[in-house]
């Protein structure tokens, strides 16, 4: 299993060039399910979730293919209606080719994701909303069965979300665009990335109204169409590379971004004393002497992104004085504290909330990484620390990052890939993001 052995006191600084989103890669390939006609997405980055989403949809028959960050989806040979659990249990956004298969086809049968590194995290939501759009659903031996009703067409309908779920919202909207009438979705997930969807099921013919409001509204379509059409960049990939200019003194330019996309960041590294700079698609964070401490609790977007909290952690781990931090989106999602203290951070997790009593340095120890933002902060926490960290289960890493050694590199991280024992473990456990 690859490890990282990094180098520390580095000062994290220079441009990085910010790649399509993870998170909003996923949804448009599961959409293009619904095109009739062949799809272009661009931008596209080569991470291994992305890599999974591909193999399960090609199990379906349909004709992907991936050529650097172009993936082109032809949907005519499409043979069969299955995600087999194999492929849902190293990603849990599988489940989004639930509602494209069963919107166009009438049909699914989609292994349940299981629980994972930072919550249970069910998809209850998802199958609440689609009985309310007339669909049939069983779930057996694992697998959620789902049929339409009678004529193989989802009934428009009016549906409110019980909590804001990105996944949730991503996965109705989808479907409700070839329902028969009208759905109104209240309470949906407001983030980039579900407006990026929005704005291709558009570009595909999809009529919605209220893009980047709680409220949706779909008039359902016969068909659509494929379109050419480009991932929105990384918000969490920028902020996590931007992070690391705040614990090393450094200055690190993100290019090819959208600063509109970071506010509620952006508002937190000036609050930690650094200095940003925005432009139309570029970002430039300056940092000297220590960060100030912050209070962040993680919100559904407009708010602080729960992607963010790891990483801005470590940042608070250096602050001088104490931080408060609250997850409120996940359970679970501390599975860092352990290892930052094991490099000698001052934390302490009650409940939701963590206490971060800010340390002079971070010290090098092996640590292990959990998932993808829990990696980003301790390969960040590494990159400051006095000597040599080594990181395992990087693959959580590749699953959210595209190139990163290549980044961090020209940033000034001193960072090698190392190869030491295989462990069967790798990618099987794997389940967030
Ligand atoms: N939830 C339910 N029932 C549902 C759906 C969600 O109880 O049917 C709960 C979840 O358990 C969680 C909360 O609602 O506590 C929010 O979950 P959400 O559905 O919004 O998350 P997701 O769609 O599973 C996406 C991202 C995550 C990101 C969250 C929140 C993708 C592929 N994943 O997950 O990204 O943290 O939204 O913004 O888009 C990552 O990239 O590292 C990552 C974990």
């Amino acid at each position: 299993m690859d490890q990282f052995l990094i180098t520390g006191r580095s000062r994290i600084a220079g441009e990085v060039t910010i790649s399509g989103a993870k998170n909003a890669a996923l949804p448009l390939l599961a959409a293009m399910i619904l095109a009739e006609t062949p799809t272009t997405l661009n931008n596209v980055p080569s991470l291994q979730d992305v890599r999974t989403l591909i193999k399960l949809i090609e199990g379906l028959g349909i004709t992907i293919e991936k050529n650097g960050n172009v993936v082109t989806c032809d949907t005519s040979t499409i043979e069969n209606y299955f995600a087999p659990y194999e492929l849902v249990k190293t990603m849990r956004a599988s489940i989004l080719v639930l509602g494209p298969l069963l919107a166009r086809f009438g049909e699914a049968e989609v292994s349940l994701p299981g629980g994972c590194a930072i919550g249970s995290r069910p998809v209850d939501q998802h199958l609440k909303a689609f009985e309310a759009m007339g669909a049939d659903i069983k779930v057996e031996n694992g697998y959620v069965i789902a049929k339409a009703p009678e004529g193989g067409r989802l009934i428009g309908c009016d549906f409110s979300f019980d909590m804001v779920t990105v996944g949730g919202t991503e996965n109705v909207l989808i479907a409700a665009t070839l329902a028969k009438g009208t759905t109104v979705l209240e309470n949906c997930a407001r983030e980039p990335e579900v407006v990026d969807l929005a704005n291709m099921l558009v570009a595909m013919g999809a009529k919605i109204e209220g893009i980047g409001t709680s409220t949706l509204t779909i008039e359902g379509v016969e068909s659509l169409k494929g379109c050419e059409y480009s991932v929105v960049a990384d918000r969490i990939e920028t902020g996590s590379y931007l992070a690391g200019a705040l614990m090393t003194e450094g200055d690190v330019t993100a290019k090819n971004t959208d600063p509109s996309l970071l506010i509620p960041v952006l508002q937190k590294f000036e609050e930690m004393g650094a200095v940003v700079t925005t432009g139309d698609d570029w970002i430039r964070v300056q940092m000297t002497g220590r960060p100030k401490p912050v209070d962040i609790r993680t919100q559904p977007h407009p708010g602080f992104p729960t992607d963010m909290q790891a990483q801005l952690m470590a940042v608070c781990c250096l602050a001088e004085g104490t931080s408060t931090i609250s997850e409120n989106i996940f359970e679970n999602r501390y599975m860092h504290v352990p290892e930052l203290k094991r490099m000698g951070a001052d934390i302490q997790v009650d409940g939701h909330t963590a206490i971060v009593r800010g340390v002079e340095a971070f010290n090098a120890a092996p640590v292990m990484a959990t998932d993808p933002r829990a990696s980003m902060s301790l390969v960040m926490a590494a990159a400051a620390a006095e000597g040599e960290t080594l990181i395992d289960r990087i693959y959580h890493i590749d699953r959210g990052y595209e190139n990163v050694e290549e980044k961090l590199r020209g940033l000034g991280v001193k960072i090698k890939r190392v190869n030491p024992v295989t462990d069967n473990a790798e990618s099987e456990e794997a389940n967030n993001g």
